[in-house]
């Protein structure tokens, strides 16, 4: 049996990302910030162990790791994010808010990779995928404005590149995934893809991923993302 652990596993693409590992007969670590109010996680089937952990609570993010040190963790799912402030215009950027939304979605893939490398290694698929945007690609970047949100996935993108240097040594894997624009609370029920379809999407992705792979930036259909 395979198995992932799962950050912001509550709501969203994580919470599908959840259901759909657990139909398929994975292991699934599902973490949240408030595992009593995660209703709809609680009552998903399967083998499923729901953890409290705020992404930015790094010294939280140690303890679950020693909980979990026996584990064999195939898949480290990156996936809670922070969209941050809707005011996105030159002249608008909120610089609180934007070290908030750097915390969650930059710093605490890096930390979650370090803390996790060892349960990675020890599993047999040895992968690490983050959830990134294409909003985070520079070389795409045609409409400006989100300096947050944008910069915050760029240097996802960063650290994903880096890690897939240092870590090819030990056969792990690392890439970052657009999962397209999605309906949920982030992304608004006017968004393109629905969860089902963007979270198969980037199922099949991992599922065929191989070392070769590692480093890249690719969307939930399988194309490659610029950077
Ligand atoms: N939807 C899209 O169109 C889209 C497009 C590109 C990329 N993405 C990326 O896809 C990922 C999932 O997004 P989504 O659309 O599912 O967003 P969402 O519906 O807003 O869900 C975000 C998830 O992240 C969790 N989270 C936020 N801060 C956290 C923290 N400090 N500790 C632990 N969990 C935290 C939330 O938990 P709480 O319930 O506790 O707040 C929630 O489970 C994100 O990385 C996002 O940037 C989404």
């Amino acid at each position: 049996m395979s198995t992932v652990l799962i950050t912001g596993a509550n709501r969203g693409l994580g919470l599908e990302f959840t259901r759909q590992y657990a139909a398929a007969g994975w292991k699934v670590l599902a973490t949240c910030r408030d595992p009593q109010n995660a209703t709809e996680l609680n009552t998903i089937a399967g083998e499923i162990q729901v953890l409290p952990l705020d992404v930015t609570d790094y010294l939280a993010i140690e303890t679950v790791s020693r909980i979990l040190r026996a584990e064999k963790i195939d898949l480290l799912l990156n996936n809670a994010g922070l969209y941050g402030s809707r005011a996105v215009a030159f002249g608008e950027t909120d610089y609180e808010d934007w070290f908030d939304v750097f915390r969650v979605n930059t710093q605490a893939p890096l930390k979650m990779a370090e803390c996790f490398v060892e349960q990675v290694a020890n599993s047999d698929k040895k992968l690490i995928v983050s959830i990134s945007s294409r909003l985070g690609s520079i070389g795409e970047n045609d409409e400006g404005q989100q300096y947050t949100y944008r910069s915050t996935k760029a240097a996802l993108n960063a650290i994903n590149k880096s890690m897939s240097v240092d870590l090819v040594g030990r056969g792990i894997t690392t890439v970052v995934l657009h999962p397209g624009w999605a309906q949920t609370d982030m992304g608004g029920p006017n968004a393109a893809v629905d969860p089902v379809e963007s979270v198969a999407g980037m199922r099949s992705v991992i599922d065929n991923l191989t070392t070769a792979d590692t480093g890249r930036n690719i969307s939930y259909d399988g194309s490659s993302i610029d950077w």
